[in-house]
C-alpha cells in the first residue's frame, strides 16, 4: 500500500459538484473586523473549538501548517510577520521552522493576542506580539520581513487593498505574502443541510448566504492581489472531516456561528432560534451517519503564493 502524502488527495464527486451548484448562493456574508473581534474574538473558544475539531476529525494526514510550512519555503532564519494571528496555534506550528528567526503576530483583537503570547512565552525564538489592524501597518519599517501571512483573516480586512499595499511595502525583495482561504463552496455540506433547516423555518432571506471568504476566495483572491505582486501562484488543497457522532459536528458548527447566522448578535434572533436550527441539523446530520456511516465536510482550501 503506498503511503498518501495528503498534496494529491481529491475529495471532489459529480454529486458534490452538483450539491454546490445549487446550494451554495452568490451573495455572501460581510463581517466587520471590530464586529467580529467585539463578539466572536472575545476569548478563544471559537478558535480553539474549530481548531480542535479539525485536528480530530481530518483525514488528510498534512495539517493546516504543514500545508503552510511547505508553501512558505524557509531556510530557518527568516523574519516572518503573521497577519490576524489568532490564538497563536500556527505560530507554535511554524516556530521549529524558524527558530534562528523573528516572529510578529498581528491581531485586532487584544483577547486572542493575549493568548498567543502565552502560547509562545518563554521560546527562545524572538517573538512579538501587535494589536494593530491588517490594512495599517505603520509601525512597521519598509521591507522588514521576509515572510507576512494572513491565514482565514483576510475577509475581515476592511480595506484589502490597502492592506495589500502595505504587505508589499513591508516585505523584502525577494520575500513572499501567503494568503490562505477557501473555495466559497468549500464544506457544501454543512450549507446543505444548514439552509435545509432554515427553509424548514421560514427564516428570514438575508440569512441565505455564503462564507464571508467568499469577498476574497481562491477564485476572485488573484485579482484582487494583482495589483500588487508580480507573482500570484494559487496553491489548492483539500480535506474531508468525518464526523461518526453528530455532537462534535455539532460544537464545529456552533462555534461556525451557524454558518454565520448567529453573527451579528441583536439582529432579533432569539436563542431558542438557534436551539430549533440546530435541533433540524442534527437529525439531518444523525440521518447521513445512520445511512453512511459518518457526515463528511469538505474542505476546498488553499494559498494565494504572492511574491
Ligand atoms: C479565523 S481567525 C484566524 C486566526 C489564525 N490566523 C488561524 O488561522 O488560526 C481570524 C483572526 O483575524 C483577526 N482579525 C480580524 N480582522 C482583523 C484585522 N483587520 N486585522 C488584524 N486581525 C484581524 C481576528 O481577531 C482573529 O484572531
Amino acid at each position: 500500500m503506498s503511503i498518501l502524502t495528503g498534496e494529491e488527495m481529491d475529495f471532489r464527486t459529480p454529486e458534490l459538484d452538483g450539491l454546490a451548484s445549487r446550494v451554495i448562493p452568490d451573495q455572501y456574508f460581510e463581517l466587520r473586523a471590530e464586529d467580529a473581534r467585539d463578539t466572536y474574538f472575545t476569548d478563544t473558544s471559537k478558535l480553539d473549538a474549530k481548531q480542535l475539531v479539525h485536528d480530530r476529525f481530518r483525514t488528510n494526514p498534512l495539517a493546516l501548517h504543514d500545508q503552510l510550512i511547505r508553501a512558505l519555503d524557509l531556510r530557518g532564519a527568516e523574519e516572518l510577520l503573521d497577519l490576524g494571528c489568532g490564538n497563536g496555534e500556527i505560530l507554535a506550528r511554524i516556530r521549529p521552522y524558524l527558530a534562528a528567526g523573528h516572529l510578529v503576530g498581528l491581531d485586532i483583537a487584544p483577547a486572542v493576542l493575549d493568548v498567543a503570547r502565552s502560547r509562545l512565552d518563554g521560546v527562545a525564538t524572538p517573538c512579538d506580539f501587535v494589536e494593530g489592524s491588517a490594512d495599517d501597518l505603520v509601525m512597521f519599517p519598509d521591507h522588514s520581513f521576509d515572510r507576512v501571512m494572513a491565514v482565514y483573516m483576510a475577509h475581515y480586512v476592511t480595506d484589502l487593498q490597502r492592506c495589500f499595499a502595505e504587505v508589499r511595502r513591508v516585505l523584502r525583495s525577494g520575500g513572499r505574502f501567503l494568503l490562505a482561504t477557501d473555495r466559497p463552496d468549500s464544506m457544501v455540506e454543512m450549507y446543505d443541510v444548514h439552509f435545509a433547516a432554515l427553509r424548514e423555518m421560514n427564516a428570514p432571506q438575508h440569512l441565505f448566504r455564503a462564507t464571508p471568504k467568499a469577498r476574497i476566495s481562491l477564485d476572485n483572491g488573484p485579482a484582487q492581489l494583482a495589483p500588487h505582486f508580480a507573482t500570484v501562484e494559487r496553491a489548492d488543497w483539500q480535506d474531508q472531516l468525518q464526523f461518526a457522532k453528530a455532537d462534535p459536528f455539532l460544537a464545529f458548527y456552533r462555534s461556525s456561528n451557524y454558518c454565520c447566522a448567529g453573527s451579528k448578535p441583536g439582529e432579533g434572533l432569539a436563542p431558542a432560534f438557534f436551539t430549533e436550527l440546530e435541533e433540524r441539523v442534527r437529525a439531518s446530520v444523525q440521518t447521513v451517519i445512520d445511512d453512511v456511516g459518518y457526515f463528511a465536510l469538505t474542505k476546498y482550501t488553499g494559498t494565494l503564493i504572492c511574491s
